[in-house]
């Protein structure tokens, strides 16, 4: 069976689009998993990570990249599909070509988004667009901090729209930001972490709904 293809987009920049992208590859690779990553934005954030990785040599036959972008994306998608198990892949924050082609290429789309109701609303694009696509797909709240009205306003926001959302979440967490620095996930840097649970819950989830 080809690999199935998680993009994670999300027009509104800054949602956790790269940050979702790692750890989430990460927690697939260390459940033996093979994984692929793919760059699709210019800024080069996850490309960024990927090289800090590289250093570290971990296991670099286990997990893929591309920084592919333009008429090759199609191909260099389907040619890692061929390769691993799951392609997992970051967008930029608009919806230019590429992003949409990405979305196409998916059979999951995840859309990170902060647990705001203005987040709520920006998503309504993102959301719309896999749907045309005729793409399953799910917000994903991130940076949900330990305790905040707006967090209940954001789900209530979510539940008046009718958004599909997932139950995992991510919290506001430092080994987020820290593992990716050095060119990890949570899964690696901070396996008994609250942040790691999350990951482990976000796997959970997703695994059923790409079959
Ligand atoms: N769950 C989290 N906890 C703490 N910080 C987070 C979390 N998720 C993301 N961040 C931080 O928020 C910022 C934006 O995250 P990230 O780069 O993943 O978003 P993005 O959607 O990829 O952004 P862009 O639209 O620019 O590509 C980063 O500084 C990141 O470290
Ligand atoms: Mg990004």
């Amino acid at each position: 069976m080809s690999a199935r293809v998680i993009t994670v987009a999300q027009q509104k920049g800054g949602a956790g689009k790269t940050t979702v992208v790692v750890q989430l590859a990460t927690a697939l690779l260390a459940g033996g998993r093979e994984v692929a990553v793919v760059d699709i934005d210019p800024q080069g954030s996850l490309t960024d990570w990927m090289r800090v990785r590289e250093h570290l040599a971990r296991d670099a036959r286990h997990l893929r990249f591309s920084m592919v972008g333009g008429w090759r994306l199609q191909s260099e998608i389907d040619r890692l599909t061929r390769e691993a198990d799951i392609v997992v892949v970051d967008s930029p924050p608009h919806a230019d070509t590429d992003a949409k082609a990405a979305i196409r290429a998916a059979d999951l789309v995840l859309v990170p988004c902060q647990p705001s109701p203005l987040d709520v609303w920006a998503s309504k694009s993102t959301l719309e667009a896999a749907a045309r696509s005729g793409r399953e797909v799910r917000l994903l709240l991130n940076r949900v901090p330990a305790r905040g009205r707006v967090t209940e306003e954001a789900l209530a926001a979510i539940a008046k729209q009718g958004y599909p959302a997932l139950d995992a979440r991510l919290g506001n967490r430092q080994p987020f930001v820290a593992s990716l620095a050095r060119g990890l996930g949570v899964v690696e840097s901070d396996p008994r972490s609250a942040a790691a649970s999350e990951v482990a819950a976000l796997v959970e989830e997703t695994i059923p709904l790409i079959g």
